[in-house]
């Protein structure tokens, strides 16, 4: 029987690369170039599988092609906003995600950026390097403390979850949160937190406040300039979901007005463009989309890939369909 001819359409880590090269007739991308829209419109028609990531747009456009060879995207990465689900599955395409093994190490980013923003960490850094920094002083560069603060988070699934398990445990945070539809019990580590009836109250209350929701239509600037307004003067917004979930503009605005403290971002309407004016701010932490960026990780978002498509082609449900 022939093996099943993949396209991966960027480079992944070299073991996995090798698992694909053996096992699957694999097109890999050693250039690591971003595919075109029309290089994705002619893989539908070329490739039985497509093993794509968050920076390949499959959008509705992309489906509207004659013949198609594809019966399964296997995408690397938990996020699916990039992928028109509805189109692939009217073309009879299964697509399938990586959840799970992703959570700590994007938890882990949250953190980090909670830690850099309250106690102004990139910023320091950059004192060092231009050469400004003249010594300690007892005025100088005041945070705020994150240890016993009140954490909020926006969307409360896997990611938030084990963001208020290291928040609580580790740094005695007190947890509040605002999702749309009830909690699976399933993901719900021990950690008491409370249920805010409205997005808007964890934005009044918390100290920090994290985004967790998807990149979905229905999220497009969910924090709005209004919803800005509504932070308290030393509160921070985190951002390690998707960058079309905050509205760039109002946030710029937000900043350069002091209307809180700091953000920090994983995530970018439009990336890799980041708008030129958030490069000029001091009081916003810039991460190039870190937040799966682990050796561990990335193996194993590549092993759980090779695992769903593998079950597909045996004939079974892939785990990590996407319904
Ligand atoms: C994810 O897994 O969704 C990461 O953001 C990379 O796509």
């Amino acid at each position: 029987m022939q093996r099943p001819k993949i396209l991966v359409t960027r480079k992944w880590p070299y073991a996995i690369e090798e698992i694909l090269t053996k096992e699957f007739d694999s097109t890999l991308n050693h250039q690591d170039h971003p595919l075109t829209p029309k290089a994705l419109k002619d893989a539908l028609s070329h490739f039985d599988a497509i093993l794509s990531t968050v920076t390949d747009p499959l959008s509705t456009a992309i489906f509207k092609t004659t013949p198609i060879r594809t019966k399964i995207i296997g995408n690397f990465g938990v996020g699916f906003n990039h992928i028109d689900i509805q189109s692939a599955q009217d073309q009879g395409i299964c697509v399938t995600n990586t959840p799970d093994i992703l959570t700590d190490c994007t938890a882990d980013i949250t953190m980090m950026l909670i830690l850099m923003s309250a106690r102004r960490g990139t910023e320091g850094d950059r004192l060092i390097r231009q050469k400004k920094w003249h010594g300690w002083h007892p005025t100088q560069m005041l945070g705020q403390k994150v240890t016993g603060k009140t954490l909020g988070l926006i969307g409360f699934g896997r990611i938030a979850q084990a963001t208020a398990y290291k928040a609580h445990f580790g740094f005695n945070m007190k947890i509040i949160f605002y999702n749309t539809s009830p909690v699976p019990l399933n993901l719900t580590q021990p950690v008491k937190a409370q249920n805010c009836n409205s997005i808007d109250a964890v934005l009044e209350t918390a100290d920090f406040i994290s985004i967790h929701c998807p990149g979905s239509p229905q999220n497009h600037h969910l924090i709005n300039e209004d919803r800005l307004k509504l932070l308290h003067p030393k509160a921070h917004l985190i951002n390690t979901a998707r960058g079309s979930v905050i509205d760039t503009k109002a946030l710029i605005t937000a900043l350069s007005n002091n209307w809180f403290a700091g953000a920090g971002l994983d995530v970018f309407e439009n990336e890799p463009a980041i708008d030129p004016e958030l490069l000029g701010l001091n009081n916003v932490t810039l991460l190039p989309h870190l937040g799966s960026a682990t050796e561990e990780t990335r193996n194993a978002m590549g092993l759980r890939v090779i695992e769903n498509i593998k079950e597909f082609f045996s004939g079974q449900t892939p785990r990590d369909i996407i319904r």
